[in-house]
């Protein structure tokens, strides 16, 4: 009804809305602003963490995403190698896996066949589980050794939202933790990037209110047959989320790509006036990558390509190549994906509003896939 949608036309444009709070909401008693982290709620013992010799992510869709951006924060903060994949992959190959590898299953619902059947399989070989989940006493985290629920409140729209800024959080969290509990030469890092966190809430806030050019670009663009998105770093699963989001909800051919790939095929495909979404990262965090985004974005534009480009606010060596231009706050680089996503999400939501699509309700999807 349109009093559960708080005056929103739609759920997802409520939910899209309520992101700040959702964000805020995880990081309650969680960090403070001294750059502690307390997550006593995970209950494996500091111990058992220590002793982690391989981390493996595990989940589905728009989770998935979530999960490998979490690897590179993981393979940052505690040098313990992580692997991500697919539930629906990960459990009918045969994986290696014992009881010093930390399993980390992320779940919105709590509820996905596929990576309950992965996680049981993993508690199995001995490994121990961490849910990452958004529905109280739902099955993953029931059937896991701890999880460390994301409060984004219940979501309602088919895609996924504000539960997937929640699980970034929730896994920059795990890995800041993880961080600090092996003692890791980072410890003042932890602690000023743990700070920087808290400012997240406010800056997706910010992104929020100056969305009305990208409704505009999107609302031109919905006669296009297709959209590209490309990322580096953690931009690249930024680049694969905004991609994933276009097609369940404005049923477009989109794809993400890795932008150093992009010499390697992808740019075969580039023709005039073709849409590209380009995540930029920080000039300050990786320069190096910055500047190859940047020849990316000239190489792709030389070849006709329409570049939409976001880049962080300040960041004056894009202005000449792109032909629209979001800006995002910034943050330090691992923190990214948390403003960058949420221009997608609105794009996404209102070029399928523009097609006529229902965005609450998008077509053959559900919710929570609770079959294999
Ligand atoms: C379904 C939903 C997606 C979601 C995926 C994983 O496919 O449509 O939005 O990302 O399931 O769901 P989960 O509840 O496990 O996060």
């Amino acid at each position: 009804s349109a009093a559960e949608k708080g005056g929103y036309a739609s759920f997802m444009l409520k939910e899209i809305a309520e992101q700040p709070k959702a964000v805020a909401d995880t990081l309650l008693g969680r960090v403070d602003g001294e750059g502690t982290l307390s997550l006593d709620e995970v209950r494996i013992p500091a111990a058992v963490l220590r002793e982690v010799e391989k981390v493996v992510v595990v989940a589905c869709g728009t989770a998935f995403h979530a999960g490998l951006i979490a690897k590179y924060a993981i393979e940052h903060w505690t040098r313990v190698p992580c692997e991500v994949e697919l539930a629906s992959e990960f459990r009918y190959r045969d994986p290696i896996l014992d009881a010093r590898t930390l399993v980390i299953a992320i779940s919105q619902s709590g509820e996905t066949m596929d990576t309950l059947m992965a996680l049981r399989h993993a508690r199995e070989q001995g490994a121990k589980v961490l849910a990452i989940c958004n529905t109280n006493g739902s099955t993953i985290p029931r059937e896991s050794d701890a999880v460390l629920y994301t409060h984004a409140g219940p979501e309602v729209a088919v895609a996924s939202t504000k539960a997937f800024l929640t699980q970034l959080v929730a896994c920059n969290l795990v890995a800041l933790y993880l961080g600090q509990v092996r003692g890791t030469k980072w410890g003042d890092e932890i602690r000023a990037v743990v700070r920087e966190l808290s400012h997240v809430p406010e800056q997706v806030g910010r992104v929020l209110e100056t969305m009305e050019p990208v409704r505009e670009l999107a609302r031109s663009l919905s006669d296009k047959p297709t959209v590209l998105f490309l990322g580096r770093h953690v931009g690249y699963p930024v680049a694969l989320e905004g991609a994933l989001k276009l097609k369940e909800l404005a049923y477009m051919h989109a794809e993400g790509f890795a932008a150093g790939e992009l010499k390697h095929g992808p740019i075969a495909l580039i023709e005039q006036d073709l849409p590209v979404v380009v995540v930029v990262p920080s000039p300050r965090g990786r320069s190096v990558l910055h500047g190859k985004i940047v020849s990316n974005i000239q190489e792709i534009r030389a070849r006709g390509a329409r570049t939409v480009v976001i880049a962080e606010e300040g960041d004056e060596s894009v202005v000449p190549y792109a032909d629209h231009l979001i800006r995002v706050p910034a943050t330090p680089t691992l923190l990214q994906p948390l403003v960058a996503t949420v221009p997608l999400q609105v794009f996404a939501c209102e070029l399928a509003t523009a097609r006529g699509n229902d965005v609450d309700q998008p077509r053959n999807l559900a919710k929570s896939v609770t079959v294999e």
